[in-house]
């Protein structure tokens, strides 16, 4: 007797560790994904900063890097374009953020956002605050600044949401001139 429960108890702890084994197999794949976007691997991380050279970017144009696997926006602006960024009023900002790593969370006046103080240089992640498609860029949409025609979302020549389904500004990642041609993501 004392024999086959041994026997059946052997038999029931094999099932249950080849039970738990599967299970365990299972979670890890599907949290795998999740581990990986947290964790970038370390070629990734070897590239957490770039410098970007910015000595042919014209006024009124604009460059799009690949940092970390995303778009970045650099452009440089026109007169007109910071003039139009700098006397919209806050009150008609759907996000009165400013959603800048560079500075404390304030405002979301243009002067909060660009690079430099006179405004000419806006560096912010290409990446619609909706649901991540890219926006087009060069004066598009309703207000001068970017566009994303995946549901339209507006945004502003100070990339910021004004109209459409986007809850956020474009936000702006860390990024400081290193001399005065070269801006350093990161
Ligand atoms: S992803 Fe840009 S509007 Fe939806």
């Amino acid at each position: 007797m004392s024999d086959t429960h041994a026997a059946d108890g052997t038999r029931r702890d094999f099932l249950y560790y080849a039970t738990a084994g599967a299970g365990a197999v299972t979670a890890a794949a599907a949290v795998w994904p999740l581990v990986n976007q947290m964790n970038p691997s370390a070629d990734v991380k070897a590239l957490a900063s770039i410098r970007v050279d910015v000595s042919d970017v014209e006024p009124g144009t604009q460059l799009t890097v690949k940092w970390l696997g995303k778009p970045v926006f650099i452009r440089r602006r026109t007169e007109d374009e910071i003039q139009e960024a700098r006397s919209v009023s806050l009150n008609d900002l759907p996000d009165g953020t400013a959603r800048n790593e560079n500075i404390p969370e304030t405002s979301a006046a243009d002067e909060n956002r660009s690079l430099d103080e006179a405004g000419e240089w806006l560096v912010m992640m290409g990446v619609c605050t909706h649901l991540g498609c890219v926006p087009l860029g060069d004066g598009a949409g309703e207000f001068g600044g970017w566009f994303c025609p995946c549901h339209g979302s507006h945004y502003d020549s100070s990339g910021r949401i004004r109209k459409g389904p986007a809850p956020e500004n474009l936000p702006v990642p860390v990024a400081s001139f290193v001399d005065e041609t070269t801006i350093k993501l990161g």
